[in-house]
């Protein structure tokens, strides 16, 4: 029988973490605020939207919450998120997706200014994470705490894409090796499996990504150390398309008609033949959340660190 690998355990700890850096910023005055952006009635979105202020409220995060008719039009949106671009008691805007059918998506994240993207979906987070520029960068390098820190300060203009982020989080707080072991991704999105395979890269793994025009899924998947599944399609994922002792990441997230949640996993038979595996829930879902918590602490203390003219002129 496989590991589990826990989200909820690791994203209490992340947001215990995140909590104890909101008191030391409200300590010196500062007040960490994130706006939630809703538009429209989606089921799911509704859903993270409500998980999203609870934890807000639990890490001491204030939540600036804009919920829109579907009937608003892109430029009243586009307006809105000038504002909160300017508004310096925010310091990060999530973007509930999907948004309705009439609103190219695109257009709203690329006019979040980097610093505030704390999902880095928009144009410039996406390009940074794609030529290591990225905050990732901190986990990747920097064998010394000062090399660390070094390097902390200039990369965090960008933030990393919150479920693929907690991917990483939830593989390495398990200790799994990712350098030289091959990752296959299903799914290449732009919010999950593009940006995954970029980190995955980033940690020197060998990654395959596929899709739906994937001619063999399975000789795919066969030969994945790691494997990870972004699809939504509920038990696409069979124990016979899974190599042995491969750690299988559930990152799909489904609703089935009784009104329960599965995976694109089939866990019961996967869970015999993977080493490690993510349960949905209770997988990477709970970390997606605590990651966007902990971005948004990160652009808080980024923007004190630079109100300091002996860290500019450092
Ligand atoms: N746990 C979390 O926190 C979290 C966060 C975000 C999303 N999710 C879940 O993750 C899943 C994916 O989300 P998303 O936003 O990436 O969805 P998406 O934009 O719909 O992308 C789905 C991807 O899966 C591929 N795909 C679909 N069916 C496939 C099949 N039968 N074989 C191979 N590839 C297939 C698609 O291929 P094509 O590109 O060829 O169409 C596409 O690249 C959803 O279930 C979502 O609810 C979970």
């Amino acid at each position: 029988m496989a590991t589990i690998l826990d989200g909820r355990k690791l994203a209490e700890e992340i947001k215990a973490d995140v909590r104890k850096e909101v008191e030391t910023l409200n300590k010196i005055g500062v007040d960490v605020g994130l706006a939630l952006l809703l538009v429209g009635e989606n089921p799911a979105s509704v859903q993270y939207f409500r998980a999203t202020l609870s934890a807000c409220k639990k890490a001491g995060v204030t939540a600036y919450e804009f919920v829109l008719p579907a009937t608003v039009t892109l430029n009243e949106i586009l307006n809105l998120v000038n504002k909160i671009n300017t508004d310096e008691r925010i310091h990060g805007l999530l973007v509930l997706m999907p948004l309705p059918r009439h609103m190219n998506p695109r257009r709203i994240t690329n006019h979040i200014v980097p610093e505030k993207d704390i999902d880095g979906l928009g144009a410039i987070s996406v390009g940074r994470l794609a030529a290591d520029e990225s905050t990732f960068q901190l986990f990747k390098k920097g064998t010394t705490d000062s090399d660390q820190q070094s390097r902390f300060i200039p990369s965090i203009w960008s933030f990393l894409p919150c479920t693929p982020f907690g991917v990483i989080r939830l593989l390495e707080h398990h200790k799994v090796q990712i350098r030289g072991r091959h990752a296959v991704i299903i799914g290449k999105s732009l919010a999950v499996g593009k940006p995954l395979s970029s980190m995955f890269l980033a940690k020197e793994a060998t990654v395959t990504v596929c899709h739906r025009e994937t001619a063999n899924l399975t000789a795919m998947t066969k030969q994945a150390d790691i494997l990870c599944s972004a699809t939504g399609r509920a038990g696409l994922i069979k124990a016979g398309m899974v190599k042995k002792g491969a750690v299988v990441v559930d990152i799909g997230i489904n609703v089935l008609k009784n009104g329960s949640i599965t995976g694109d996993v089939d866990f019961k038979s996967v869970s015999k033949k993977a080493s490690m595996i993510t349960p949905v829930p209770g997988g990477v879902g709970p970390v997606t959340i605590a990651m966007l918590l902990e971005n948004t602490v990160r652009s808080a203390q980024r923007d004190e660190l630079f109100k300091s003219p002996l860290i500019l002129m450092g």
